[in-house]
């Protein structure tokens, strides 16, 4: 395995070739604030070869790619990788495969034993979902507002072992933080188990009040897995602050990490309750490693979330989540007063981050999509509630330029008008 030196290195080659301030590593510190806030997003910008794409991409919140550096050591790894057989390689990476760990438990203010590679948020949900020993009757939390899949899961078990799944009805732009408590709370019974918490909703971003839901619930002696698949190093916060039992996150998303890994946090005390989906050796019951016997995969994968992690370390989570704030902000603001333009999101800072989405009264998501697409070369995702008229996100993202974002509200003003 390559060292840090050698890897930081890379990553300063790729900024370097792109014309950008060579600033040395310095523990702790982005480069941002090593250059005194002076962050070039440009720079950043040309780091990813998608930006320069014919049509631009405004679907992140699908899955975000990799910067040039990181898409380089990545294949390092995988030349490596099979310059051996592929266990020889997951035992030289071991401590790397650790450290990684380590920093991203810092992160999170907790603590790398309680921490799984994972291929992704849907793995490290249905761990838990799946595993999570429950009798018949028994209640599980969901919400109209949660991702699909982890509801399929859920639904699997109704129909399976005869638990019972408690959908609350949330309404994103009407409801206060309060009032989403409030209704978690009005749907626990002596049943209630588990609850499943979306942090930011996957049709319009929107935030939920995790810590406030995790406190209700524990004085309700139910516990909490939280679907955070676009929260890490999307928006700012820890899972010691959530106070959450479960965390699942995918790290291809927002940390632009190689394409197939995630993370499953369990709460120490909790590990030795949960099956793993694969189940493992015995005797690791109680340990993180059991949640990792899937069989061989690209290990040289999971190794390039380092990778990633540096490349967060360049412009640091704060200024990163500003950023992302501000695009959403611009393109939002030029078109939430336009005529036949809907919001479906609430944009505040506290309730939002880089995604929003917004209709166009009249005509369906499904045109809108391909027309923009095929008309303005911009690829959104068009998305919505079941019987319900759909909706277009936009998720933008650190190599999304103001040109793109002038492209988009042209675009809508056209179609709008
Ligand atoms: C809220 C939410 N949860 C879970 C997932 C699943 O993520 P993955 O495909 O990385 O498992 C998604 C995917 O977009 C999502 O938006």
């Amino acid at each position: 395995m390559k060292d840090n030196t050698r890897r930081t290195f890379l990553i300063q080659l790729s900024l370097l070739s792109a014309g950008a301030l060579l600033v040395p590593s310095c523990k702790g510190k982005s480069m941002n604030e090593l250059n005194g806030g002076k962050l070039d997003w440009n720079e950043i910008r040309e780091q990813f070869p998608i930006s320069s794409n014919e049509i631009v991409q405004f679907n992140s919140g699908s899955s975000g790619t990799m910067p040039i550096a990181v898409q380089k050591e990545l294949m390092e790894l995988i030349k490596t990788m099979n310059a051996m057989p592929p266990y020889e390689a997951l035992d030289m990476w071991e401590n790397e495969r650790s450290r990684t760990k380590e920093r991203i438990a810092s992160m999170l203010g907790v603590t790398k034993e309680e921490l799984a590679f994972v291929r992704n948020t849907t793995e490290g949900l249905n761990n838990v979902l799946m595993g999570l020993p429950l009798k018949k009757d028994d209640e599980v939390i969901c919400s109209n507002v949660d991702y699909p899949y982890p509801i399929y899961s859920i639904n699997q078990r109704v129909e399976r072992e005869g638990i019972q799944k408690v959908e609350v009805q949330l309404d994103l732009m009407q409801n206060s933080n309060e009032e989403i408590v409030e209704a978690y709370k009005n749907a626990i019974t002596d049943k209630t188990k588990l609850i499943l918490l979306t942090h930011m909703t996957h049709r319009e971003g929107h935030i939920l009040p995790i810590s406030k839901i995790c406190d209700m619930a524990h004085a309700n002696g139910v516990e909490v897995l939280v679907d955070a698949a676009h929260s890490f190093a999307h928006v700012e916060h820890t899972i010691s602050e959530f106070g959450c039992d479960y965390y699942a996150t995918s790290l291809h998303k927002w940390l632009n990490a190689p394409h197939g890994t995630g993370l499953l946090y369990v709460a120490k005390s909790k590990i030795p309750k949960i099956f793993p989906l694969s189940p493992s050796d015995k005797k690791q019951n109680d340990n993180m490693v059991k949640f990792e016997y899937i069989g061989t995969r690209s290990f040289a994968h999971e190794l390039g979330i380092g990778p990633a992690l540096e490349f967060l370390e360049i412009t640091g989570l704060t200024a990163k989540q500003e950023h992302l704030h501000a695009l959403k902000k611009y393109w939002t603001d030029k078109v939430k007063n336009l005529k036949n333009v809907q919001l479906h999101s609430n944009t505040s800072q506290d309730k939002s981050c880089a995604i929003a989405s917004f209709q166009i009264i009249g005509k369906s998501a499904g045109a809108i999509l391909n027309q923009f697409e095929k008309e303005f070369k911009l690829h959104l995702k068009a998305t919505g509630y079941k019987g319900e008229v759909g909706f277009l996100r936009v998720s933008p993202n650190i190599f999304t330029s103001y040109n793109n974002l002038d492209r988009l509200v042209d675009a809508i003003r056209i179609t709008s008008n």
